[in-house]
């Protein structure tokens, strides 16, 4: 058995009086495809956020073995990346810079191969490589964000949402890149996502989190026949 990628203990996050997660742990392994799926509220994109630095949290993170620190830049040098919920991108600069801010961090020669495999994958964004990401369609941008979160070099890609207001086609073709990339790469995806049927196809693992907690987990294909699916889902 191979040592996990990212553990998580005991993680907690609160706003104020609201416990948005409560002591929540769970492991993913190195290229392992990992949902979490569960009703609005229940505290996933918190549990990103956390693990990304970027919210305060209890509890411990470790990453390849060794504490996380609570600092989002480390995070990312360290690989892990986050392509937060609303697919953020710089509306003013073009597909190409946008790329390029994604590698920031990086001082290595092998950005020209990564960004033939980010077209290879999403031939919309070669085409596009001049032009602002202001003018995108809403599926264009939603998959410069996560070529973006690739640019880093993560071992571990967090994606909130990738459906997000995309229509059942513009899903499915997000998605497939999306796993494909993590797939050709060895990349571990941890994905949040609504469309709880299409998230259970698309990985090898699954949790169901409702009310900060993690209410059910297992392999993924065993979660979309578990009878308690939907109403946990539907936030019953
Ligand atoms: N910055 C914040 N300040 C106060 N409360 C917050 C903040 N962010 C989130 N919350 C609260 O924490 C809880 C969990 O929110 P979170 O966004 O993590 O849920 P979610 O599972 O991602 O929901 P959704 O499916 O709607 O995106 C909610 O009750 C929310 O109102
Ligand atoms: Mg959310």
């Amino acid at each position: 058995m191979s040592a996990p990628l990212l553990e998580v203990v005991g993680l907690g996050v609160r706003y104020g009086m609201v416990e948005a997660v409560r002591s929540v742990s769970f492991a993913v392994d190195p290229g392992q495809a990992m949902a979490i799926i569960g009703p609005n509220g229940a505290g996933k994109s918190s549990l990103l956020n956390a693990i990304a630095r970027i919210v305060p949290s209890s509890g411990v993170v470790r990453f390849a073995g060794e504490a996380l620190p609570h600092a989002p830049d480390r995070v990312v040098a360290l690989g892990i990346s986050l392509v937060p919920e609303g697919r953020r991108v710089f509306p003013r600069l073009t597909v190409r810079e946008n790329l390029l801010a994604g590698a920031y961090l990086r001082r290595d020669e092998d950005l020209d191969r990564d960004m033939a495999a980010v077209t290879e994958l999403f031939p919309r964004l070669s085409e596009r490589m001049r032009q602002s990401a202001g003018t995108l369609s809403g599926g264009e941008q939603q998959m410069l964000a996560i070529a973006r979160g690739f640019m880093s070099r993560p071992r571990l890609l967090m994606v909130d949402e990738p459906s997000l207001g995309l229509s059942p086609r513009l899903t499915t073709e997000v998605m497939s890149a999306l796993v494909r990339l993590t797939r050709t790469q060895g990349i571990a995806l941890l994905m949040v996502e609504q469309n709880a049927r299409m998230a259970l196809r698309s990985t090898d693992r699954a949790m169901v989190m409702a009310s900060g907690s993690i209410r059910l987990a297992g392999a993924a294909a065993e979660l979309a026949a578990h009878p308690d699916l939907e109403s946990l889902y539907l936030g019953g």
